[in-house]
């Protein structure tokens, strides 16, 4: 692979951490989401999750065992503003302190976001993205970030999954908070998203050799033939939805072209006002790395209709398709398009893991993934595209969201009821590709 080639795992706050109510930290919108009966699987929650925050030695060990040289973490914003801004919890401050030093210590290179998902509550009471001032709120904590970490910390990814961000919590509620807005009110929680990064981004910018960029998801379309119109037909399916929320070019053009895509100015004629195009100003970073996280494929035809994978198509654990196409044609898409460098920020597969007898976790359908979506970024590389690294999801099985700990994606199983950690094969597997592919 290329020399400083980053091969790293990646986690959430939400998802391992863990709170039993003593460590300062305040509430997040997905603490509260647990909560309401009948939302995620079994009323699940993360009060405990993989209990990370207590046991980051030991997890910081097996992170070194792994031999990867980037872990992407993202903190907690309640855990460090427990209102979402003001009052500075020092504990929590501290906890990413140590996790930052405990991976420099040993030869790893922190990737930081900033927003994995876990609004403060408090902030989700004023309105959360309805709220003009989200990108002030947000510009500040990007700054406490930046005054405690800047002097270690030289990768930032400001939000992670955007179309997460907005679209599945503003508009079709799924997510944490559960908001059901109409298209405009969401194209305006979008609007403030991207301010809100370009005002980070312009706060990240103080800190020496530094990279901002969001963590972009896809629905993985690609093309099921070589045609150019097959091409064409995937990418246009790729970058545009019906719903603006959910289309990858309503997110990154203003990003990196300084303007929404024209359809979107003929949809809500609003956009055209002034205060908007003042906004785009800030949130054109054509310096931006482009960030993707990729799960599967979904093959497109001529027609831009969705093919199906067949009959008996491998499946991971979520019911997706195991389909590395999607990994190869997103980030042509996007380099293509935006002509950034490119970090594939999360990829990676649910499996059904057990402990076997001999004590083992033989996940053999993840190493195999994990081959074959490595190999994509081989190709990648070989045909000169500028990837820079790529980080494995997860490091530890964790809180799966809606699907609370039933799904497992983790290089390190966690046995819930004791906490105990046991290395996967995968793990083994990756350390070894690691070692005999870096440089
Ligand atoms: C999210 C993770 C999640 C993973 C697997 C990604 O969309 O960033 O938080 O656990 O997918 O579903």
């Amino acid at each position: 692979m290329k020399k400083n080639f980053l091969y790293g795992v990646s986690t959430s706050a939400f998802q391992i951490e863990g709170d039993d109510g003593t460590q300062g930290r305040g509430l997040s919108v997905w603490d509260s989401f647990c909560e309401r009966k009948g939302t995620v699987y079994q009323d699940e929650n993360a009060k405990i999750a993989a209990d990370h925050y207590n046991r980051l030695q030991e997890d910081l060990d097996l992170l070194a065992g792994s031999n990867v040289n980037a872990y992407r973490f993202s903190v907690s914003w309640p855990r460090v503003l427990p209102e979402g801004t003001g009052k500075i919890n020092g504990k929590g401050v501290d906890f990413y302190d140590r996790l930052i030093d405990g991976l420099l210590t040993r030869g790893v290179t922190p990737f930081l976001t900033m927003y994995h998902w876990d609004l403060p509550q408090s902030l989700s009471d004023k309105g959360g993205l309805q709220n003009d001032d989200f990108s002030k709120w947000f510009e500040e904590y990007a700054a406490l970030l930046v005054k405690k970490y800047g002097d270690r910390v030289k990768h930032y990814i400001t939000f992670n999954e955007p179309i997460n961000v907005v679209h599945s919590s503003y508009y079709s509620g799924v997510f944490a908070p559960g908001y059901r807005l109409n298209e405009w009110q969401t194209m305006q929680c979008l609007h403030r998203m991207l301010t809100a990064h370009g005002r980070a981004r312009n706060v990240i910018r103080s800190v020496q050799g530094s990279e901002t960029g969001m963590a972009m998801s896809t629905f993985e379309e690609y093309p099921v033939c070589g045609s150019l119109r097959c091409v064409e037909a995937a990418k246009e399916k790729f970058f545009q939805k019906d719903l603006a929320s959910e289309s990858i070019d309503a997110y990154l053009d203003p990003v990196y072209f300084g303007k929404y895509p024209d359809r979107l100015y003929d949809k809500f004629p609003a956009l055209n006002e002034k205060r908007y195009a003042e906004d785009l100003k800030i949130i054109c970073g054509k310096e931006d790395i482009l960030c993707f996280n990729n799960y599967s494929g979904t093959p497109v035809d001529e027609g831009k209709k969705s093919v199906s994978h067949g009959s008996g198509a491998p499946l991971n654990a979520m019911g997706g398709a195991v389909d590395p196409n999607g990994l190869y044609w997103g980030c042509r898409f996007l380099a293509e398009r935006y002509k950034a460098p490119l970090y594939v920020t999360e990829n990676g597969v649910a499996c059904n893991d057990i402990v076997a007898l001999d004590g083992k976790v033989h996940d053999e359908n993840r190493v195999d993934f994990l081959e074959r979506h490595l190999a994509v970024v081989r190709r990648l590389i070989d045909e000169k595209a500028d990837i820079r690294g790529y980080f494995v999801w997860s490091f530890l099985d964790n809180f799966e969201w809606l699907f609370g700990y039933t799904k497992r994606f983790g290089l390190v199983y966690v046995d819930y009821q004791t906490l105990k950690r046991t290395p996967k094969d995968s793990y083994r597997w990756y350390a070894d590709y690691i070692r005999t592919h870096k440089e």
